[in-house]
C-alpha cells in the first residue's frame, strides 16, 4: 500500500512506478483527508509493503502528510516493510527523520528512506528549470527509482540515501515552521482574463480550497502544492505579479485526470 501526496505529478509518478514494480495499490492522502475527518484506518495483507511518497515543502514533508500519518492506524500490522521517498528540486533537510519519528511514535519502524531530485515546481520563489535541466533530472530520477525498486522489492533494511543539504537540522526545524506560518497565504492567487472557468484548478486542488464561479475563488486552506498555478491549461493563474513571465511545470508522465482529487 503506497500512500502518496502530489501537487504536479512528480511524487505520483514515483509512487506509481514503485507500485507497479511491487504490485502495491496506491492511496491518495489528499483524497483520504478530504473524505474522512477522524482516523485513517487500513487493514494490511500479510507481507504487504507500506510506502509514503510526497514532495518536499521548505525542507519538510507537506503538513497534510504529517497530519495523515499522525492519525493513521493499521490493522494486522506484523512488522511490515515500511519505506519513504521524498521528491525534491534539490534537497530535503531532515524530512525523512520527521517521517521516521512520526512512525516511531506509533510503534512503526521506517526501514529505508530516499530523496529523489526531480524538476522544481515552486514558481513563487524562483522559476522552473530549463528544459535541458528538467530532462536531466527526470533521466537521473529513473536511475534512483531503479535502485529504490530493488531495495523495496527485496525488503532491504537500513538503506537511507538522502540529499539533506547544508545544515539540514536548521532548514527543517526553522524554515519549515516559518513556511507553514507565513507562506500559505492564498490572497495573492488570482486568475486573469484568459481563464475559461474550466474547473481544472478546482478538481486538482489538494485541499479542495478552490471554487470556480466563472473564475476560481481561493479559500484559506492552502498548503501551496501549486497544482492550480502549474496545471492551468491557459496559464491564467498567477500569484501576485511575479509569476506571469515564469514557466509552469507538470510531470510529463502524468496526466491531469490522474491528479484530480476525489
Ligand atoms: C511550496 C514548495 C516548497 C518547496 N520546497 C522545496 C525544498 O525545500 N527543497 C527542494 O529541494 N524542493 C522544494 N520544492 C520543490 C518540490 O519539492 C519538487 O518540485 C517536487 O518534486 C514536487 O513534487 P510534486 O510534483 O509531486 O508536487 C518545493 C515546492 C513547493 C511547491
Amino acid at each position: 500500500m503506497i500512500f502518496y501526496f502530489s501537487g504536479t505529478g512528480n511524487s505520483l509518478y514515483v509512487a506509481k512506478n514503485i507500485g507497479e514494480h511491487n504490485k502495491e495499490e496506491l492511496v491518495s492522502i489528499a483524497s483520504a483527508i478530504n473524505n474522512k475527518d477522524e482516523s485513517y484506518e487500513y487493514t494490511l495483507k500479510d507481507g504487504e509493503i507500506i510506502g509514503f511518497v510526497y514532495p518536499i515543502y521548505a525542507w519538510a514533508p507537506p503538513k497534510m502528510v504529517i497530519q495523515f500519518i499522525k492519525k493513521l492506524k493499521f490493522n494486522n500490522y506484523k512488522n511490515n516493510y515500511i519505506f519513504t521517498v521524498a521528491t525534491c528540486g534539490e534537497n530535503v533537510g531532515n524530512a525523512i527523520k520527521v517521517i521516521s519519528n512520526l512512525l516511531n511514535k506509533k510503534n512503526l519502524t521506517l526501514k529505508s528512506g530516499f530523496s529523489i531530485q526531480m524538476p522544481n515546481n515552486y514558481i513563487i520563489s524562483g522559476d522552473v528549470y530549463t528544459k535541458k535541466v528538467e530532462q536531466e533530472k527526470l533521466s537521473q530520477a529513473e536511475l534512483v527509482l531503479n535502485k529504490i525498486n530493488d531495495v523495496v522489492k527485496n525488503s532491504k533494511d537500513g538503506i537511507f540515501e538522502i540529499e539533506k543539504g547544508f545544515v539540514p537540522g536548521i532548514l527543517t526545524s526553522v524554515i519549515s515552521p516559518l513556511f507553514n506560518k507565513k507562506g500559505l497565504d492564498t490572497k495573492k492567487f488570482h486568475a486573469g482574463h484568459n481563464c475559461t472557468g474550466c474547473g481544472i484548478c478546482e478538481s486538482t486542488c489538494n485541499c479542495k480550497n478552490i471554487k470556480v464561479r466563472k473564475k476560481p475563488i481561493w479559500g484559506k486552506k492552502c498548503i501551496q502544492c501549486l497544482a492550480c498555478i502549474n496545471l492551468c491549461p491557459k496559464r491564467a493563474i498567477q500569484y501576485g505579479k511575479g509569476t506571469e513571465k515564469k514557466g509552469r511545470y507538470k510531470n510529463p508522465n502524468i496526466n491531469v485526470k490522474e491528479m484530480m482529487i476525489k
